[in-house]
């Protein structure tokens, strides 16, 4: 199994490229199960969540084709021509859907398009119970029958879905993809009232557009989906990831560096980047993307709690946790969303960090400096904060399991070596 070493103390200093939506690319990659048209994805990154959903499409039928690319040309992602012309099962199973959460969205979409799907309940990373009863529900308010049996989801709607109200007591990303998805097939509009209102999701709202669905409020918490009877092809590329932009920015802000992040937007990141601000960098949009720098005064403390966008996103939790460990002061960070997303607590403190816990919430005393050590990444967004303490760290950071890296982050070790980080991968044999 691989690991990641990491020699700490370099600033970072140039330009990393940043990569599509780990997060928008997987439920767009599903909208393709709505049409046998073919829908075109560019900007998808090459990540192992992408390559897992891909086997699963393609194991309902999907055929799949990924354009070369022109050599030279790094940051662009690939292309993908999804055609989903004949649906020839419908059923995920547990040994593909249990490996990652994202794959139980193939419920919706399936089930709108041939009446009937099958899915394993989900897996994905360790962070707390994830229950699924949200999207189920959704679903059921669009006149699904569901039952469970023996660890698979069995939705029927042997007459097609029709419109209905769903009013999510609880803010689910997922749940939201899922109903709004299979809404575009069913009869009448669907109203879907506490939307998630992340990015990600008006970026698939906004290809379900281009296919030919008439969606209103995209970007608001209640969205109005008309059904139709049949959905287009259509050509999207899709947004950069927000979650890579602010992961960077907080490793720069915390080498004390001087990088422009490219091909991002600095309007997906309002909060997560205002938290960087009162930490002490300047983040400064450009032509194209966004510069951070921070010189000289060191990390100044911050109190930040984690809420659905545009509140502080979960997924910059553990990242931010690593910027303060080395803060002037004592930080307080409330995890709201997920209830035991606190893994690289006890690994950050095999640094030298000094984190206590109590219930949700950490306070973060920070320390003058962290040490170099063995630790172990624990779950996608959890092992890359271990990166950002690694290149602060005195001396040698050895990060084992970093599979979970490769999950959600495209290229990490290079992009952060052509800004000057002492930064390999090797082989553990
Ligand atoms: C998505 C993101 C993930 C991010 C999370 C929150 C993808 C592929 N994953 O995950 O990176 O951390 O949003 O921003 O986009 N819940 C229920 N019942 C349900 C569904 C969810 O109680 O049926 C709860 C969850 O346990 C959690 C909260 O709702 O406490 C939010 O979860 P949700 O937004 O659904 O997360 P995901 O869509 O799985």
């Amino acid at each position: 199994m691989d690991q990641i070493k990491i020699v700490g103390g370099n600033r970072l200093v140039g330009n990393i490229p940043i990569s599509g939506a780990k997060n928008a690319a997987l439920p767009l990659m599903i909208a393709s199960l709505l049409t046998d048209d073919r829908l075109t994805l560019k900007n998808v990154p090459n990540l192992a969540d992408v390559n897992l959903l891909s086997r699963i499409l393609r194991n309902h039928g999907v055929d799949l084709a990924v354009d070369g690319k022109r050599p030279g040309v790094t940051h662009l992602g690939e292309t993908f021509h999804l055609t989903a012309r004949d649906i020839v099962d419908t059923t995920a199973p547990y040994e593909m859907v249990s490996r990652m959460r994202a794959s139980f969205w193939v419920l919706g979409p399936l089930l709108a398009r041939m009446g009937q799907a099958r899915v394993s309940l989900p897996g994905g990373c360790a962070i707390g119970t994830r229950p699924v009863d949200l999207h189920l529900d959704g679903l059921r308010a669009l006149g699904a029958e569901i039952d469970i049996d023996a660890g698979y989801v069995i939705a029927k709607a042997p007459k097609g879905l029709r419109g209905g109200r769903v009013l999510f007591p609880k803010v689910s990303v997922g749940a939201t993809h899922n109903v709004l998805l299979a809404a575009t097939l069913a009869k009448g509009e669907t109203v879907i009232e506490n939307a998630a209102r992340e990015p990600e999701v008006g970026d698939v709202a906004a290809c379900l557009v281009k296919m030919g669905c008439q969606i209103d409020g995209i970007g608001t918490s209640t969205l109005h989906v008309q059904g139709c009877n049949r959905l287009e092809g259509a050509v999207h590329t899709v947004l950069p990831d927000r979650i890579e932009t602010g992961t960077f920015a907080y490793a720069v802000a915390a080498t004390g560096g001087d990088v422009t992040l490219e091909h991002t937007r600095i309007d997906l990141l309002e909060k997560a980047l205002e938290v960087l601000d009162n930490v002490g960098a300047t983040v400064t949009p450009t032509n194209t993307g966004i510069r951070i720098v921070r010189n000289g005064d060191g990390i100044n403390p911050v109190t930040i709690e984690t809420q659905p966008f545009p509140g502080f996103p979960t997924d910059l939790q553990a990242q931010l946790m690593a910027l303060v460990t080395t803060a002037r002061g004592t930080s307080v960070i409330r995890e709201t969303i997920f209830e035991n997303r606190f893994m690289h607590v006890q690994e950050l403190a095999r640094l030298g960090a000094d984190i206590r816990l109590h219930g949700d919430t950490a306070t973060i005393k920070g320390m003058p400096e962290l040490q170099g050590a063995p630790v172990m990444a624990t779950d996608l967004r959890a092992s890359v904060s271990l990166v950002i303490a690694g290149l602060v760290a005195k001396g040698e950071t050895t990060i084992n399991r970093v599979y979970h890296l490769d999950r959600g982050f495209e290229r990490l070790e290079e992009k952060l070596t052509r800004c000057g980080a002492n930064i390999v991968r090797v082989g553990a044999g």
